[in-house]
C-alpha cells in the first residue's frame, strides 16, 4: 500500500476510535465523587464552610447575598462544572451584568481544569462556550432576555444579579428555560438598590419563598474561615469610611441606601451600559472627537481623598451618553486639571 494511503487509513481509524470513544461517555457522568471532594481534588479548592452550604444545598431556586471578595464567583464556577461533569448532557447557562463579565467568568472556569484532565474537553474551544465529552455544556450568554427564550437549561447561573439591567424581564424567561428540565436557577451578589429582583428574592417571604437563602458577611469570610485577609478589610475600611452604606452594602452584604445621595442606587443601575464606547484621553485631547456635537463637561476637584474627575456627555436623539471620563491620581495640582479642561475645550 501506498504509504500516503497508508497514513490516511490510519488517521480515519483514529478518529472512529476517538468518535466511539466520544459516543460510549455521551450522556454519562465524567467524574463520581461529590462536589467538596471535587474541588479538593480538581480544583485545589478547600471550601469554607459558608461555601459548603451554598454548594451542597440541594434547592431549586437558591440566592446567595455574600460580602465582597468571599469567593461568590469561585464557588458558582465550581457548581457549574461539577453540574456538567457529574451526570451527561446537561445544559448550563451563565449570565452577568454583561456579556463580557459571564464571558470572563467562563474562561475562568476553563482555566479551572486542570491541565492533565483536559481530555473532557471537546469541539473547537471558544469563548462563549465549553463543550464536554459526555454532552453537557457550559454557555456565557449576553444579558438579554431574548436570548434565554425559548432554550432548555439544566441550570442557571446569575453572577452580580443585583446589578443586572432589566433583571425582571430576564427573571422571566430564565424560569421558562427551567420549566422543561426542572432545572436549578442560582442567583449570586453583594447587595444592590432594594428597588430590585435580588433585593426581593432575598427578602420577600410572599412571591420569592421557595428560594433557599444564603448570607455572609465579611466576618465570617476572615482568614482562617474564608479568603479574606484582615489587612484587605481594613484599608477597604479606611477607603469607605467616607461612604458608610458602600460599606454596609459591600461587607456587610446588607441593604443600604445611601440617604444622602442625590441619585439613587437603582436609577444609577439602570443607566450603566457596558456596552458604551468612550474616547480615551489621547483621542479626546487632540480633537479627534467628532466637532459638532452637544457636548457637556463636568468636573469634580479633589486632591487628597477624592480624585479630580472630569465627565463629558453627549446629548443626542433625546439620549444623555457618557463619552470620555478622565480620573486623575490624588495628589494632581488644580493647574494641571484646569489645563486638561482648556485642551479638552
Ligand atoms: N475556599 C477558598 N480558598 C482559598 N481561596 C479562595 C477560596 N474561595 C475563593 N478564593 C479566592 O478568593 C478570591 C476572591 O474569590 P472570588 O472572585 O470568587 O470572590 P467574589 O466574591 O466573586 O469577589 P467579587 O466580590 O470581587 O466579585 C479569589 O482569589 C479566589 O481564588
Ligand atoms: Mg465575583
Amino acid at each position: 500500500m501506498h504509504s500516503s494511503v497508508r497514513r490516511e487509513v490510519a488517521r480515519e481509524w483514529e478518529d472512529m476510535q476517538k468518535e466511539l470513544a466520544e459516543e460510549a461517555i455521551k450522556g454519562k457522568g465524567l467524574v463520581d465523587e461529590g462536589i467538596i471532594d471535587f474541588c479538593k481534588n480538581w480544583l485545589k479548592l478547600t471550601p469554607a464552610a459558608y461555601q459548603e452550604r451554598l454548594l451542597l444545598d440541594p434547592a431549586r431556586f437558591i440566592v446567595a447575598r455574600w460580602a465582597r471578595q468571599t469567593g461568590k464567583t469561585t464557588s458558582i464556577s465550581a457548581i457549574s462544572l461539577h453540574t456538567a461533569l457529574s451526570s451527561g448532557s446537561k445544559r448550563i447557562v451563565i449570565l452577568a451584568p454583561s456579556w463580557r463579565q459571564s464571558k470572563r467568568m467562563l474562561s475562568r472556569i476553563e482555566r479551572s481544569i486542570p491541565k492533565n484532565r483536559r481530555s473532557i474537553l471537546t469541539g473547537r474551544l471558544h469563548k462563549t462556550k465549553l463543550e464536554f465529552a459526555n454532552g453537557s455544556s457550559i454557555e456565557a450568554l449576553p444579558n438579554n432576555p431574548e436570548t434565554i427564550r425559548g432554550e432548555t437549561c439544566d441550570l442557571i447561573i446569575l453572577d452580580e444579579a443585583a446589578f443586572v439591567r432589566y433583571d425582571k424581564e430576564l427573571y422571566d424567561s430564565t424560569v421558562y428555560a427551567l420549566t422543561t428540565t426542572n432545572g436549578r436557577f442560582i442567583a449570586v451578589s453583594t447587595p444592590g438598590s432594594r428597588d430590585s429582583l435580588f433585593y426581593e428574592m432575598c427578602k420577600n417571604n410572599d412571591l420569592y419563598a421557595e428560594f433557599s437563602r444564603h448570607h455572609v458577611s465579611y466576618r465570617d469570610a476572615l482568614e482562617p474561615d474564608g479568603p479574606l485577609k484582615e489587612k484587605m478589610v481594613e484599608s477597604l475600611k479606611v477607603q469607605m469610611k467616607a461612604d458608610p452604606w458602600r460599606w454596609q452594602r459591600e461587607m456587610e452584604a446588607e441593604f443600604a441606601e445611601d440617604e444622602e445621595a442625590f441619585f439613587p442606587l437603582n436609577l444609577i443601575t439602570k443607566c450603566v451600559s457596558y456596552e458604551l464606547k468612550t474616547y480615551d484621553d489621547s483621542i479626546a485631547i487632540t480633537g479627534q472627537v467628532p466637532p459638532l456635537g452637544n457636548y457637556y463637561i463636568g468636573c469634580d476637584l479633589g486632591k487628597k481623598q477624592d480624585h479630580s474627575v472630569i465627565a463629558v456627555v453627549e446629548k443626542k436623539d433625546g439620549d444623555v451618553n457618557l463619552i470620555h471620563m478622565k480620573q486623575f491620581t490624588l495628589g494632581t495640582d488644580y493647574s494641571h486639571i484646569m489645563g486638561y479642561l482648556v485642551r479638552l475645550g
